[in-house]
């Protein structure tokens, strides 16, 4: 890890997902986007604004005065009054506040889970995209995914991506963080990786890579496992993320575009040691060879299928996210 820490940042450039080019978003067309680590919102004040917020939409005049929120055990207001955005928004604060310490997490990332699974892009205002021709020029200039924030506390954010067709978010990570994608329209697929060991804090020596790598890139080579790879649409439940399981993804658009509500907890803060950061996937000499190889010989190289190696890379050239406003219901945690 001590090589890791010593790299500079300068050399790397890692950039948050949510980090637009200004050049390529104009502020005269797209409203200015708040970025997960804008650091007015991360501050003790947004904290306890946060706080006050939460006692205050939960002593509305139609809110069953039944919450309790010194117990830390807040029931859902059983009114069809409240958005579900503001439902989900009250439960992530609740669930992901103290996950640690509570003794009822998995009851409310349950309660979560199923707010979630339920939202639909009509709930946030949204109407499904469709495929749209070449656009040339102009087309290229757009952003191929955009963000639209809806919330952000110390405890979590909140907001919705939406990817163009054919438009992929590039394998990133989710320093210690836990996190929820739920599609609202359209087709994503989803591959995930866990992140394991830095081939340098171990005794394992590193295969050789085709094309091979110089010294310096050397440092920045993770060992991972491959996950899965899942589809999603507006049917399926949320896909899941944790510090230690499926922290890595990569979400490719298929079929056209597609949006998903995102949920990270804590937000990203570079300050707090929760940067984004991005990974090409290596190619070994090994799996060259194993492609030439016989159904029989590539059975042998099965146990290794799973084995992925990846190099912690500068966000792509191709990527990056523009913002665009949200119109759903206001949400106030
Ligand atoms: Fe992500």
């Amino acid at each position: 890890m001590s090589n890791r820490n010593q790299r500079t940042k300068d050399s790397l450039h890692l950039s948050s997902i949510t980090q637009q080019r200004p050049e390529q978003v104009p502020s005269s067309i797209h409203p200015p986007v708040r970025p997960w680590r804008d650091p007015v919102r991360l501050t003790d004040v947004s904290c306890r604004r946060a706080e006050s917020s939460l006692t205050r939409v939960l002593s509305e005049p139609g809110v069953p005065r039944q919450l309790n929120l010194s117990s830390g055990q807040i029931k859902m207001p059983r009114d069809n009054k409240t958005p579900l955005i503001q439902k989900i928004a009250k439960q992530a604060y609740v669930t992901f506040q103290e996950p640690k310490s509570s003794a009822n997490v998995a009851d409310k990332q349950s309660e979560l889970i199923s707010l979630v699974t339920a939202v639909r892009a009509a709930d946030l205002k949204i109407a499904p995209r469709k495929s749209k021709g070449s656009a040339g020029a102009a087309g290229l200039q757009n952003p191929p995914v955009t963000y639209m924030h809806i919330c952000e506390t110390e405890v979590f954010s909140m907001g919705v991506f939406l990817l163009r067709s054919g438009a992929s978010i590039p394998l990133h990570d989710h320093p210690d963080m836990n996190g929820m994608i739920k599609v609202l329209y359209g087709k994503v697929n989803v591959h995930c990786f866990d992140k394991l060991e830095n081939h340098l804090t171990v005794n394992s020596v590193p295969p050789h890579f085709d094309p091979p790598l110089d010294p310096l890139q050397m440092a920045s080579v993770w060992r991972s496992i491959r996950r899965s790879v899942e589809e999603y649409t507006e049917n399926s439940g949320p896909c899941l993320l944790t510090p230690l399981k499926d922290n890595l993804h990569r979400v490719d658009a298929v079929g056209g575009p597609a949006a998903f509500l995102d949920i990270l907890a804590p937000p990203y803060n570079q300050d707090d040691g929760r940067d984004c950061h991005y990974y090409q996937i290596l190619q070994t000499v090994a799996e060259r060879e194993t492609d030439g190889k016989s159904g029989e010989e590539q059975g042998e190289e099965k146990e290794k299928e799973d084995e992925a190696w990846l190099l912690e890379v500068p966000q792509p050239e191709d990527f990056w996210c523009g913002g665009e406003p949200y119109p759903g219901p206001a949400v106030s945690v």
